[in-house]
């Protein structure tokens, strides 16, 4: 039986062009970036053409690249590092309720140390209102954090409008596009951003590599010590391997982006469309409207351990945004702040994302072993 995996929101496989670079480098250069030797210039000119390669993706000047250990290293610099150095202007953040716990901890984290924090909710789409953003700025607000796609259920924030609204503020604008990065083109300039989160191993590349865009005349209080490596934003010697390999992902899907995206869109469609043949089940969020890489559907009737289980015995590996904690199952913080914690909607929600192994034949073979499982164990069930 074929294993079918439907969780590329949470991690993507190496495209094999990236393990060919990758191990390419492993084995030729090993230098420091650092070292004044030929080993350690060779290091270096490798860095820097990622970083150019990275900054023309999201057409960026590379001087405002600073490489991470991946979405998270890069949401908590933006989120701390920003609030920390502007703290004298304004303690007020502005963040939403569906953000990726990277932003969402680190909000936590500055309430803690006298910030004061305004999460916004969202509509039943799973979209901030602009006008919600409006009202919450006030004078001392010094940072606004929203994601650009979220990675539960696919929802697109209106992230050009909100960097329009506040584009005369004082505030700081920082989006999350690790879920947008590849289906989307960015341009940071047109997005009105000022700080944006990226990482590789949503786009084929590795784990353990990402990158945040800081426009120039933004300042970040470092959250790490100890060199000169990234302008002393974020020390430590570089993970060539790991840049390597994010270059040589983005190359890959870098001009292609509205063709990948209609690809999984049609993808999408035609899965849901299979599925759509069982009774009761509801899109979360909106089909059209989101990414076309994340589809999330409630089977009502059915509990999420319960599928999440039978599908993995029947080769379909997918996600839910519920979290396992103690043996216990905490419910998705985005599907409650939609739906409530106590809908059954947000009791039966399974996500499924898209990537670049499925067809259309397996994507439908997917959809069979999907109905079966949910028909029996609604069967079990009642
Ligand atoms: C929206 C979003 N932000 C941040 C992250 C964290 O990225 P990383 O796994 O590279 O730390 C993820 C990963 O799941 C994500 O989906």
């Amino acid at each position: 039986m074929e294993t079918i995996y439907f969780d590329h929101a949470a991690t993507t496989p190496l495209h094999p062009e990236v393990i060919n670079k990758m191990t390419d480098v492993m084995k030729q250069n090993y230098g420091n970036p650092s070292s004044i030797h030929q080993y350690g210039r060779h290091a270096r000119k490798v860095v820097d053409e990622a970083r150019r390669v990275i900054a023309q993706s999201i057409k960026a000047d590379e001087r405002d690249i600073i490489f991470t250990s991946g979405g998270t290293e890069a949401d908590n610099l933006a989120v701390v590092g920003t609030a920390l150095k502007y703290r004298d202007k304004g303690k007020h953040i502005i963040t939403t309720n569906i953000e990726h716990h990277a932003v969402l901890d680190s909000c936590h984290y500055l309430e803690t140390i006298g910030f004061d924090v305004t999460y916004l909710p969202v509509n039943t789409k799973g979209v901030v209102e602009l006008d919600d953003v409006k009202q919450a700025l006030r004078d001392d607000t010094i940072l606004v954090s929203i994601m650009m796609v979220n990675n539960e259920v696919g929802s697109i924030q209106p992230i050009e409008d909100i960097g329009a609204l506040i584009k005369d503020h004082q505030a700081y604008f920082h989006t999350d596009a690790v879920q947008a990065y590849g289906i989307m083109p960015m341009d940071v300039n047109k997005l009105g951003v000022d700080l944006l989160t990226l990482t590789a191993h949503k786009i084929n590349g590795p784990k353990g590599i990402g990158a945040l865009y800081k426009k120039h005349d933004v300042k970040l209080q470092a959250r790490h010590f100890g060199g000169e490596q990234e302008r002393k934003r974020r020390p430590g010697t570089e993970n060539i391997v790991g840049i390597v390999g994010f270059k040589s992902a983005v190359e890959l899907i870098h001009g292609t982006e509205l063709h990948r995206n209609a690809h999984y869109q049609r993808i999408k469609k035609l899965f849901f469309n299979e599925l759509n043949t069982l009774s009761n089940v509801c899109v979360n969020s909106e089909l059209d409207e989101t990414s076309p890489l994340i589809l999330n559907v409630s089977f009502l009737g059915t509990h999420i351990e319960q599928v999440l289980m039978n599908l993995d015995l029947e080769g379909i590996l997918v996600s839910s945004g519920s979290a396992c904690t103690a043996g216990a199952m905490e419910s998705s913080h985005v599907l409650t702040a939609i739906y409530g914690e106590q809908s059954e909607r947000t009791k039966s929600a399974i996500r499924f994302s898209f990537g670049i192994n499925h067809s259309d034949e397996n994507i439908k073979e997917a959809a069979r072993r999907v109905k079966q499982v949910i028909e029996r164990l609604r069967k079990l069930n009642n």
